[in-house]
């Protein structure tokens, strides 16, 4: 970021100078030369703002990469139609709560009990032990990848959007 804001009124300066020179100096040739100069320094100007978005701008959470176990779990919620009455990431039907975060808000042990027998307003699948432990991994590997909703954000000078305070 600072290197920026330093290099920025020196580019600047040069630039003021090029276009008096092109103004004043009606030959072809240096108002080419004018012009070339201020491609390259345009140039310059988006090559370091690529470099810093695609670099310093980017910054992944580590996330497992999903295991077997959990991509079954992501099978049997795609089947059993979870996302008909919850979200994930604010994504999904409004019946029940968000999903995203559950594992670390309230417990494997209790995710599980309303898989293993549901309650008034959620059904009882009628899951066995491992398709149970599989939709926990799917959602232990949906709660690795982030926090929703995000709670304190930080907006660079830039314009890119990081989360401050993830627990992860
Ligand atoms: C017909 C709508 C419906 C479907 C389909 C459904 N649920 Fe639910 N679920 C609910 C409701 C409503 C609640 C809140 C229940 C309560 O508090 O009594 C809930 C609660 C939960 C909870 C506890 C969440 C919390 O924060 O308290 C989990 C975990 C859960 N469901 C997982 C699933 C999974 C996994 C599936 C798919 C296999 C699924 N649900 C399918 C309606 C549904």
């Amino acid at each position: 970021m600072e290197p920026f804001f330093v290099a920025f009124p020196l580019h600047y300066g040069n630039l003021t100078s090029v276009f008096r020179h092109a103004d004043n100096d009606a030959s072809h040739g240096s108002s080419l030369i004018a012009h070339r100069t201020i491609f390259a320094a345009l140039f310059l100007l988006f090559s370091a703002y690529s470099a810093y978005v695609y670099t310093a701008g980017t910054k992944a959470l580590n996330a497992e990469p999903m295991n077997d176990r959990a991509r079954h779990g992501q099978q049997l919620f795609q089947r059993n139609n979870c996302t008909a009455c919850h979200q994930i990431y604010g994504l999904g039907g409004y019946m029940g709560p968000d999903l995203t975060n559950v594992i670390s808000r309230r417990g494997r042990a209790y995710a599980s009990a309303f898989l293993a027998a549901g309650t008034q307003r959620m059904p009882n699948f009628h899951f066995k032990q491992a398709e149970i432990s599989a939709l926990l991994a799917y959602l232990d590997f949906v709660d690795a990848t982030g926090t929703y909703p995000p709670t304190n954000y930080h907006i660079s000078w830039l314009g890119t959007v990081s989360q401050a305070d993830d627990p992860r």
